[in-house]
């Protein structure tokens, strides 16, 4: 299996290398894998997930992404990474003013994909977070639960080869939270997505094996 994510003696920091957040981490993980990540408030959770998506270069060691190497890598080519990355982190917001559906593919209309493949994957996805009857309303007309079902089905509506999840379902109830781990595990298990989530607690009910990433002191190590 080929490394999706690696990282070798990675150091992150804010502030010129003042506050090193993460100190001098490495490991792999593969396509398709399924790895949640736990640690302390503050302990750089959301550092890690952010540097996976190049919001924060490498201050030190290295990390790939996607056969990127993300100190190196030049504006074109990360937009272009972050195309076949799905995100679901609490800044990406909705679009108020466009309905429920177009806010679901709204990265295969940025990629310029036509209307009836945009239909098309609106519906599926619709359908997998329940709120296919919500397709033509607009996100302020839905609960802050259900709106965070749109971005997570956006999220996944390109088919994207790597998930990256910061408390996917923080604020949601069981039901929310049952089926956004559903929608996750089938990403990973269907689609062969490679899936890294930041969460508080680990779902009881997992149907997929997965790996466990705890951040600690700057460190990260694997629970066996
Ligand atoms: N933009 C920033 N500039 C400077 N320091 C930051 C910035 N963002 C985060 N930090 C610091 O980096 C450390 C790790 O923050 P991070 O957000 O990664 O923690 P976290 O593990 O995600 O915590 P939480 O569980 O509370 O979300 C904290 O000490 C925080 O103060
Ligand atoms: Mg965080």
């Amino acid at each position: 299996m080929a490394n999706v994510i690696s990282a070798n003696n990675l150091t992150l920091a804010y502030e010129k290398g003042k506050n090193i957040v993460i100190n001098g981490v490495s490991f792999t993980i593969a396509q398709g894998e399924f790895v949640f990540i736990t640690g302390p408030s503050g302990s750089g959770k959301s550092t890690l997930l952010k540097s996976m998506y190049g919001q924060i270069k490498p201050y030190d060691g290295e990390l790939n992404v996607g056969g990127l190497d993300m100190k190196k890598i030049k504006k074109g080519q990360l937009l272009q990474l972050r195309r076949n990355i799905g995100v679901i982190f609490q800044d990406y917001k909705l679009i108020n003013e466009w309905t429920v559906e177009k806010n679901v593919v709204l990265p295969l209309i940025i990629t310029g994909y036509s209307l009836d493949v945009q239909r098309v994957q609106a519906e599926k996805l619709l359908h997998h977070v329940q709120l296919t009857e919500y397709a033509h309303k607009y996100p302020l007309e839905l609960s802050g639960g259900e709106q965070q079902r749109v971005g997570v089905a956006r999220a996944l509506s390109k088919n994207p080869f790597l998930i990256l999840a910061d408390e996917p379902t923080g604020n949601l109830d069981e039901f929310s939270s049952g089926v956004v781990w559903d929608l996750l595990e089938n990403a990973c298990d269907q689609l062969n997505a490679t899936v890294v989530v930041v969460t508080h607690k680990i779902p009881t009910i997992f149907n997929i094996p997965y790996r466990h990433f705890i951040i600690e002191n700057g460190g990260v190590h694997e629970v066996h």
